[in-house]
């Protein structure tokens, strides 16, 4: 489903919000999502944990599509982040094959939907042939305009300042930057995702899975003013009933951003 061959007169992101039980006009621009709990929902099963991914990655599937079809305008996922790298070898392993085998996978339903596929994170850790993959996916969407699926790799939030810090102190010793006009947007056009397209740099709302209510570094700089939302649901039995949940609980809250 392509959002933007619309029946003149009605939009069908709209209906789709509107069909979900959402505010169309107030459906967050930014979505950012911590998938936990595939390791368990395989345990409690008595599988492996790489099973658990597995089931993972069709929800991601799953809810990236959704997400189109409601006119969200960037999805960040945390899919991987730096602490991970920690992980048994043979798991990480497995998540890189899976990553790589989902980013040729949809390839496809990617372009269909009029997807623009993004990474965040030191990419450079990523084995070759993989961020190879990554590389031609981005470059195979970049023209893609209907939402940006980002994926946080190899990610942490605390990195990602320290990189924008080397990188504005680059820019001041090389002269081409004056101490005095660094400012937040200095900052964030030195974020690995640099200035968003669509005007959503900011997250709107952080969902979790799995019942956990920490932020585990994810996106400091761009969730300051993010609500938060936690689901009990594991990661790979998430539903898109339990997403429109979320979304409207996100609807339900007062953003004040400081104000009264
Ligand atoms: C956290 O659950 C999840 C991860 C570390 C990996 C997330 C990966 C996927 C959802 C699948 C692959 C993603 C893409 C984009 C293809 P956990 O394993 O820490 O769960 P646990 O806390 O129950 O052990």
């Amino acid at each position: 489903m392509n959002p933007t061959t619309a029946v003149p007169g009605i939009d069908p992101a709209h209906e789709a919000a509107r069909s979900a039980g959402l505010d169309p006009a107030r459906l967050p621009k930014h979505v950012a999502i911590i998938m936990d709990g595939n390791g368990r929902w395989a345990k409690g099963r008595g599988w492996d944990r790489t099973r658990g991914h597995r089931q993972g990655a069709d929800v991601v599937r799953a809810i990236t599509t959704d997400s189109v079809r409601l006119g969200i305008r960037r999805l960040t996922l945390y899919a991987f982040s730096s602490e991970n790298w920690s992980r048994p070898q043979i798991e990480t392993s497995y998540l890189m094959r899976l990553l790589d085998e989902f980013l040729r996978g949809e390839l496809a339903t990617l372009q269909e939907n009029g997807v623009r596929l993004e990474a965040i994170g030191r990419l450079d850790r990523l084995p070759s042939d993989v961020r190879a993959t990554l590389d031609a996916t981005r470059t195979a969407t970049a023209a893609n305009r209907n939402m940006a699926l980002c994926l946080a790799l190899s990610y942490g939030g605390r990195d990602e300042i320290v990189d924008a810090c080397r990188a504005i102190a680059r820019d001041v010793a090389a002269g081409r930057l004056d101490p005095q006009s660094v400012d937040a947007s200095a900052v964030q056009a030195r974020l690995y995702a640099g200035a968003c397209r669509f005007g959503a740099d900011d997250v709107d709302v952080v969902i979790r899975t799995a019942g956990e209510s920490r932020l585990s570094n994810f996106l400091p700089w761009q969730a300051i003013y993010a609500e938060y939302v936690s689901v009990a649901a594991l990661w790979p039995e998430f539903t898109i009933t339990d997403y429109h949940a979320a979304l409207k609980e996100f609807q339900a809250r007062e953003r004040r951003f400081g104000g009264v």
